[in-house]
């Protein structure tokens, strides 16, 4: 008997060229690089160039992870772009970046998970890919988060930055012997009663302008390590395995405490967590892409690994996928 499995074939991330430092932050917040690092990890953050948008990210970390699965944008079926920062009210940003990518066969949409969103994006193309919806999938993760910033709001300011983050996923068939390969089990969460501890204040039908980000930092630090736990666990168990058969976890890239605290609870060490924050800060749903990226560009994760992904953010929203690593 044969199932589909989902394997990651390739990996691409791509960061905008403007780093900008907490000392540069200093000078316009109320603020120090000390109190930032020791309470995010955050040493810096990417900021998109004036003209570079969410989806030209997106484009650079696409064709990158292309290159890497040895494909060209013909070869694939569907792109499903997390991303909480379109270019544009609509069309999708998935759609602009098909037409920067040259592809006009299949279908492109945006998924809207916060920073959960490239974790809901994976299980859904997952989903969509075992359904039979097409073979090759591109998922990518962009953001240019620093535009929903209130660059007067020392709270949230200092906490994000633009990347973007992709990878290519094709469905192959998979005899009983090689079913531990690819995707292996995905859990997708969400609780909107804490909607408003993480949200934007602006939108198209409440407001017509887009907002900025605000947060209840306490109380989004109070649920994320018991939510991160509760899927990752969850995830564990439904493929078969524990925490200690993991060797990578590449966690959303939102604070180094959570980390740290998520890491201790599912009882893995330091040296297999995959760490990004202190150069990223938070891209939302990039984040988990490009850790991934950067963790397979440098010879961590290599065949046979066993990757644990996960995420959590505004909505409340929260999932894990676990992966055994197959290029
Ligand atoms: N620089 C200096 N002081 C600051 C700053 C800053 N950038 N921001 C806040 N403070 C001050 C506060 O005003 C407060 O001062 P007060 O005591 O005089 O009122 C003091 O520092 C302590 O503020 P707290 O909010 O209690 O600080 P806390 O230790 O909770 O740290 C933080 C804040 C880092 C946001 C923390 O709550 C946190 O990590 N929360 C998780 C949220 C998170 O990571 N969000 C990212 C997006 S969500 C996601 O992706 C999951």
């Amino acid at each position: 008997m044969t199932i589909t499995r989902t394997l990651v074939r390739g990996v691409g991330g791509y960061l905008p060229e403007r780093v900008l430092t907490n000392q540069e932050l200093e000078k316009t917040v109320d603020t120090t690089h000390e109190w930032i690092v020791q309470r995010t990890g955050i040493e810096q953050r990417h900021v998109a160039a004036e003209g570079e948008f969410t989806s030209d990210l997106a484009t650079r970390a696409a064709e990158r992870a292309l290159k890497s699965a040895n494909m060209t944008i013909a070869d694939i079926d569907f792109i499903i772009l997390a991303t909480t920062t379109p270019d544009l009210t609509f069309p999708a940003t998935a759609a602009l970046v098909q037409n920067k990518l040259g592809m006009s066969h299949g279908f492109a949409f945006d998924l809207q998970a916060v920073c959960s969103g490239f974790v809901y994006a994976i299980a859904t193309a997952d989903s969509h890919l075992k359904n039979g919806m097409g073979k090759r999938a591109l998922v990518i993760g962009a953001e240019t988060a620093t535009r929903l910033l209130d660059w007067e709001d020392r709270t949230t300011c200092v906490l994000f930055g633009d990347g973007a983050g992709a990878v290519v996923l094709e469905a192959v068939e998979a005899d009983e012997e090689d079913w531990d390969q690819g995707i292996l089990a995905s859990r997708l969460r969400s609780d909107g009663t804490h909607w408003n501890k993480l949200y934007c204040d602006g939108g198209v039908s409440t407001t017509g302008t887009t907002g900025h980000v605000r947060m209840e930092g306490k109380e989004v630090f109070r649920h994320a390590v018991g939510m991160i736990t509760d899927v990752v666990d969850g995830v564990l168990e439904d493929a078969g395995f524990s925490s200690d058969q993991l060797d990578w976890f590449v966690p959303h890239q939102a604070n180094r405490r959570i980390i740290d605290g998520a890491g201790k609870k599912v009882g893995i060490p330091p040296e297999k967590v995959v760490v990004t924050v202190n150069r990223h800060a938070n891209t939302s749903a990039a984040s988990v892409p490009m850790a991934l990226n950067e963790a397979v560009l440098d010879g961590r994760i290599k065949d046979g690994d066993l990757v644990m992904l996960e995420a959590m953010g505004g909505g409340f929203t929260w999932g894990a996928c676990l992966i055994r690593w197959k290029s």
